[in-house]
């Protein structure tokens, strides 16, 4: 893809709205909220949200800054899979953003959710409502030991194990990845992307839960908005659990 300079970044923000725009009613100057700027321009001092939901009450805009995008990717995954009460869902990746944001949300749908994650984060997936299980060879066999007749679904949010999924989900219909294009082409099964739709809507159903304390992401790190070039860095080497957020003053 072609690249013109200048870039913007950024794609999700919280903050106080200053200005609001023609028929926009929904909002007041001074109000907190959190959400997406479409185009991509959101790591400034200012920011344009084309989607958005008042913060949660007991959330600082770090943490609002942190969800959107985790929450609407999860929420719009196990939409497409059909996640509902009374369904045992395997969420691989669990202990990642997106995961622990998807095993939440099922669960408060009433789902069981059984995730994967390295064997440090297992307690994390615990306190998250999950039975853990570690990937990588024999993970289908470890889920098995906590499901032996499978999962009805499951939704992979690491990139890998899309066999394993599918053999525990018994079907491919039963299987959506979100982080891997390739393998969803091999073996058959669907793709998330935002192209489709998105479930905006999941942004005032998590701050609801947020605030009855049934959902939690945590930040990983922060910094100002002057040390943007170190945030990037870090990001890039993958060194750091949860999402890393610029700070405005
Ligand atoms: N399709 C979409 O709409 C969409 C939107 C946003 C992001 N994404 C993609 O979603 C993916 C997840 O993003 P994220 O922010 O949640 O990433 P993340 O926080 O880095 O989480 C990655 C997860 O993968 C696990 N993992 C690492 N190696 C693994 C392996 N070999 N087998 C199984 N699991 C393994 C990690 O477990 P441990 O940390 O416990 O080792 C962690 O649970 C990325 O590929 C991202 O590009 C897709």
């Amino acid at each position: 893809m072609d690249q013109h300079l200048p870039q913007t970044l950024g794609y999700e923000a919280a903050g106080l709205v200053d200005e609001i725009g023609v028929g926009v009613t929904d909002v007041a100057i001074g109000d907190r909220v959190f959400g997406f700027n479409s185009e991509g321009a959101a790591q400034a001092e200012l920011a344009v949200l084309t989607a958005w939901a008042p913060i949660p009450r007991s959330l600082d805009f770090a943490g609002a800054a942190a969800l959107p995008s985790a929450v609407e990717t999860a929420a719009r995954a196990l939409d497409q899979l059909g996640v509902s009460s009374g369904k045992t869902i395997l969420i691989n990746g669990a202990s990642g953003t997106i995961g622990s944001a998807a095993v939440q949300l099922a669960i408060a749908r009433g789902a069981r959710v059984i995730g994967t994650g390295s064997p440090a984060t297992h307690e994390y997936l615990r306190t998250l409502g999950a039975e853990p299980v570690a990937y990588g060879e024999g993970m289908a066999e470890r889920v098995r030991a906590l499901a032996p007749e499978g999962v009805d679904l499951a939704l992979d949010a690491a990139g890998s194990g899309l066999p394993e999924l599918i053999d525990l989900a018994g079907d491919e219909d039963h299987v959506i990845t979100i982080a891997d294009f390739a393998g969803a082409k091999k073996y058959g099964v669907r793709f998330s992307s935002g192209e489709s739709g998105r479930a905006i809507y999941a942004l005032a159903q998590v701050a609801k839960l947020v605030d009855s304390g049934q959902f939690f992401l945590p930040v990983g790190q922060t910094f100002p908005l002057a040390d943007v070039a170190e945030a990037q860095r870090l990001g890039e080497s993958g060194g750091v659990r949860g999402k890393i957020v610029l700070l405005v003053d």
